[in-house]
């Protein structure tokens, strides 16, 4: 249901590759309360996904930006505030990638130039996108920024690999500048930490179906969908939300606070026979012991 929430506002969306991505959603949401919109995302995912669609659905324009390099974002700025005829009240940053998880470059054998790109991709993207913006003035005062996190930046998750690392950098650079931006020009910075979410970037992560089914089973609520994240995201570009800044916002169905729960618990117990291979003198079956489980990082 549309409220109109952002009626007025204009907004700068990076990350939507195809239909199934976090930013494609709320794009389309933000749309949907009135806003308008422009997009933006890598070269190459104008060629690999279909950003263009999108954009001929919002009735805007998609600017290719490489978000590592601070001359993409300067130009890209510069064109959307002339799309705007204006300032920016709203950015959205769902920008991720690690090269290590592409490759299959386990943590405990990293290999640092990709490692780096993780960083510079996931994470500075972030700074360079907001130190652009302030070097332009292209955001209006009580305007809002969102970036996407992951639950992998407070707590190690089997397989999340250098994005943990990205992930904890990300959440810093939304406190560190938030400060900055916050005291300057009344703008807020945050982290969304959403749920495992079924899109490509998603997908790429070890053992993903694994990973959702777990987290489904330990959040009270349930997994938060990527049209839930939008919900949630255009509450923080409102006008609702105008005191919240520099906060990591958990939007998992609760999952965060979770240590076992018996939905979890119940498949757990299930299985648990079929790994049990040793009896003690008692006959009582224990597991197998962590330090003989072999697997990659
Ligand atoms: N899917 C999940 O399970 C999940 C969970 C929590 C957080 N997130 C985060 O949500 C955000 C969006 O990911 P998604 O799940 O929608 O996947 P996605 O693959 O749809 O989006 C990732 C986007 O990053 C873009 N990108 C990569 N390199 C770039 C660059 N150099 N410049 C500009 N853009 C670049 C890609 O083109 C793509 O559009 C990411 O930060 C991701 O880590 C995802």
């Amino acid at each position: 249901m549309a409220c109109n929430l952002l009626k007025g506002k204009k907004g700068l969306v990076f990350g939507a590759l195809n239909e199934k991505s976090i930013a494609w959603n709320i794009a389309s949401r933000a749309h949907e309360e009135g806003a308008e919109i422009v997009l933006t995302n890598a070269p190459v995912a104008f060629r690999m996904g279909s950003i263009r669609e999108l954009a001929e659905k919002l009735n805007t324009q998609a600017i290719p930006a490489d978000a590592t390099k601070l001359e993409d974002l300067e130009t890209l700025f510069n064109k959307t505030m002339d799309h705007f005829g204006g300032k920016i009240d709203f950015v959205l940053h769902s920008i991720g990638m690690s090269p290590n998880v592409r490759k299959g470059n386990t943590y405990d054998d990293t290999n640092y130039d990709y490692f780096q790109k993780t960083l510079d991709i996931s994470a500075l993207s972030f700074h360079k996108i907001l130190q652009t913006a302030r070097g332009l003035d292209a955001i209006n005062e009580w305007g809002s920024v969102v970036a996407l996190s992951y639950v992998a930046a407070q707590r190690t998750l089997y397989g999340y690999n250098d994005m943990a690392d990205a992930k904890a950098l990300l959440e810093s650079i939304a406190r560190s500048f938030g400060y900055i931006y916050g005291r300057e020009k009344k703008i807020r910075i945050n982290t969304i930490s959403q749920s495992p979410t079924p899109t490509t970037a998603g997908s790429g992560v070890m053992g993903f179906e694994g990973l959702m089914d777990f987290s489904e089973r330990m959040s009270p609520l349930g997994n938060a969908t990527a049209e839930e994240a939008a919900n949630y995201c255009i509450a923080l570009f409102s006008d609702l939300t105008r005191k919240v800044t520099m906060q990591n916002l958990y939007h998992d169905g609760g999952f965060s606070s979770m240590g076992m729960s018996h939905a979890a618990m119940d498949i757990y117990n299930k299985n648990l026979d079929d790994v049990c291979d040793c009896k003690d003198e008692e006959g009582v079956k224990h597991r197998t012991r962590p330090e003989d489980l072999t697997g990659e990082e």
